[in-house]
């Protein structure tokens, strides 16, 4: 997600980092996701402005989530299922799948079941941990969708959920690694009019409620918005 965007959207539970939490992330991840604050922001942060530190924190909530508390986007997802409509719109035939931020295994359980290889990226090690104990037959590699190490046209279906923006590098890469003949689908991915008027196919549902859920997890993520409409393109 661009920096702007999540400074502006960052759920209410940004307060609970704090920037002594940057030091706590591994090294490559702090790395990857330093690189995404403006030089300007990060001049001003040298320079001890206060206020940077809050937009920075803000910037990076789902990082410190994913990373340092695995446990909470877990929760997160339980109660945020994805629309079954949404499910049913996933390409029936399928070899090899290729899954990009697979967190902790939301989507992954349901394509597990309907293909004969699937591949599964996500650089968070606690929630690969926890994809792993749900799903050990899959393959789980750490890397970003930035750079996928994978070979050219390997995917016949390249999906992901809640992650992918306009962002043209990882849309290279996802095209990359996906055979010509087959698709990219990207459910819940950030700004769908873009794509939508990028000539990719769009699927809209009304969201439906969500199961019961503990009061924390709106306090800390703010309204749910469980996964109701996806984007995807064949690649030909
Ligand atoms: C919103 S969560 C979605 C998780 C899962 N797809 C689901 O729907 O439950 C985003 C996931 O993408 C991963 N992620 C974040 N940035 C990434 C990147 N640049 N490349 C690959 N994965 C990334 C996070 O670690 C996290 O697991």
């Amino acid at each position: 997600m661009e920096y702007e965007r999540a400074v502006e959207t960052a759920p209410p539970g940004w307060r609970h980092f704090t920037m002594s939490d940057l030091d706590r992330l591994p090294a490559a991840v702090r790395d990857h996701e330093l690189a995404r604050i403006p030089h300007a922001e990060r001049e001003l942060l040298a320079a001890g402005d206060r206020e940077v530190s809050e937009r920075i924190l803000r910037a990076l909530f789902w990082t410190f989530v994913y990373h340092l508390e695995p446990e909470r986007w877990d929760a997160l997802a339980l109660v945020e299922p994805i629309h079954p409509s949404v499910l049913a719109a996933l390409p029936t035939a399928r070899g090899r799948v290729l899954e990009i931020g697979a967190g902790s295994g939301r989507l992954t359980a349901y394509l597990a079941e309907r293909c004969s290889s699937l591949i599964a990226i996500e650089p968070s090690t606690g929630l690969a941990r926890l994809l792993r104990s749900r799903l050990p037959r899959i393959r789980v590699i750490a890397a970003w969708a930035e750079a996928l190490p994978l070979p050219n046209h390997w995917s016949e279906l390249t999906v992901a959920c809640g992650l992918v923006g306009p962002d043209p590098t990882v849309l290279n890469e996802l095209e990359r690694v996906t055979v010509s003949g087959g698709e990219i689908v990207l459910i819940s991915p950030e700004q769908p009019e873009w794509f939508e008027g990028d000539g990719w196919r769009r699927l809209s549902l009304d969201p439906l409620p969500c199961p019961p859920h503990d009061d924390w997890i709106e306090s800390f993520f703010g309204p749910l918005d469980p996964p109701h409409e996806l984007v995807s393109k064949r690649i030909t």
